[in-house]
This record gives C-alpha cells, sequence and structure tokens, in this order.
C-alpha cells in the first residue's frame, strides 16, 4: 500500500467546461459514445459488463492487488448507499465498453467522491478520460454539491496527471 496517497479535489465552480467541450465533441467524432450506467438501464448485465471493465482497468493501478470477484464488487460498489447510476459514465465504442468514470455521492459530507476513471490501454490517450470527466461533471450538481474528491497511489502518474490537468488541485482530506 502507498505510504501517502495523493488527495486530489475540484471544486466544480472553478471547473472551465469550454476548455474541455473539445474532448466530448472529438469522442463523438470518433464514434465513441458517452451515456451513464443510469441511462443505459443499470441492468443486471450493464453491472457485469461495468465490472468486467474496471476490473480490467484496474489492473494498470500500483500495487492494487487481486481485484474483487463479482460478488464482492456488488457488495463493496454497487449495493451501497453511495451508489448512483447516474455519476457512472461509459463510453462505448459500438458494443465495446471502453472506458468508465464513477462517481460516487457522499453529499452528507459535502462532495461526490470519483471512485475510479479507467480506459481500455488500446483506447488510451485519445482524450476518452478527460471527455467522460467532463460530460459527469454535473452529477456534482445533482447531490447538491460543488466538491468532487479522489485519491490517488504517488506512482499513479496517468491519473494524477489527468485530474490536474481538468483542475483538480492538492486538499487535505479527512
Ligand atoms: C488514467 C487513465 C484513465 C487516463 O486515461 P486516458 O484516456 O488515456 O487519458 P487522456 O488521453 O484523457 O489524457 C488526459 C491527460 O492525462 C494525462 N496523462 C494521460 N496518460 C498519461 C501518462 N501515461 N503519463 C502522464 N500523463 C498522462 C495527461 O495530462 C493527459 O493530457 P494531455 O494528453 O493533453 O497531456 C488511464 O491511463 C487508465 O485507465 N489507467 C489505468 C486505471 C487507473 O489507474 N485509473 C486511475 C485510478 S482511479
Amino acid at each position: 500500500m502507498a505510504s501517502h496517497w495523493v488527495k486530489l479535489e475540484l471544486d466544480v465552480k472553478n471547473f472551465d467546461a469550454a476548455r474541455f467541450a473539445g474532448y466530448v465533441e472529438r469522442c463523438r467524432d470518433a464514434g465513441i459514445r458517452l451515456t451513464t450506467l443510469a441511462e443505459l438501464g443499470d441492468t443486471p448485465r450493464d453491472r457485469h459488463a461495468l465490472y468486467e471493465l474496471n476490473k480490467d482497468c484496474s489492473a494498470d493501478i500500483p500495487d492494487r492487488g487481486e481485484f474483487y470477484t463479482f460478488e464482492e464488487y456488488l457488495e463493496h460498489r454497487i449495493e451501497v448507499p453511495s451508489y448512483d447510476p447516474r455519476g457512472v459514465v461509459i463510453a462505448l465504442d459500438d458494443s465495446v465498453w471502453c472506458g468508465l468514470a464513477a462517481t460516487s455521492n457522499h453529499r452528507a459530507s459535502g462532495f461526490v467522491f470519483n471512485e475510479m476513471t479507467g480506459v481500455k490501454a488500446p483506447y488510451r490517450g485519445r482524450g476518452i478520460s478527460i471527455a467522460m470527466k467532463t460530460f459527469g461533471i454535473g452529477f456534482a450538481g445533482l447531490c447538491g454539491v460543488d466538491k468532487i474528491r479522489t485519491f490517488h497511489h504517488p506512482a499513479n502518474t496517468a491519473a494524477i496527471e489527468m485530474n490536474r490537468r481538468l483542475g483538480y488541485v492538492d486538499a487535505e482530506q479527512d
């Protein structure tokens, strides 16, 4: 486990939506559809596809260790009060689930939390993570908060830089 996590926070009031709108457009132009699990129906089949995608992408998180079984994933990530399918952005290339940006609802504590952002390896480096997070930025407002929090292993340069690019800054968190 990391000795110290990189804790990041975005104040959505400062989010420069115009700056990142082009990423969403470029995804669409490339045939990548952005949607949410809620829009897809959040069916058992959707949840299984989400699990497989999350498992695949998590293999590249430093020190992640063995991933959950599907039953454990349901218990820890889905069947919890903070789960909200409106906060789970999916990138689809036809029938291929190529990216996810999953954010959970912690409005009682004043923030939403980026649980996992992942893009399948062959799709990386095309701005898909920025597009997904831009597409999903309204989730914080749906939850009635303006802070998005996350934390990363210090060796996860790609994820840390992705969030800094979006305007996340270092922040002390409880
Ligand atoms: C982190 C991750 C989601 C980035 O997805 P992506 O779609 O390839 O990222 P993008 O193409 O949108 O890049 C966005 C920005 O992130 C940063 N970035 C992305 N990959 C990077 C890398 N390998 N090294 C350094 N910075 C990187 C850059 O700042 C980049 O902007 P730029 O291209 O304009 O310089 C992807 O690498 C991934 O799935 N990693 C494994 C899962 C993971 O670690 N998730 C985070 C833990 S929740």
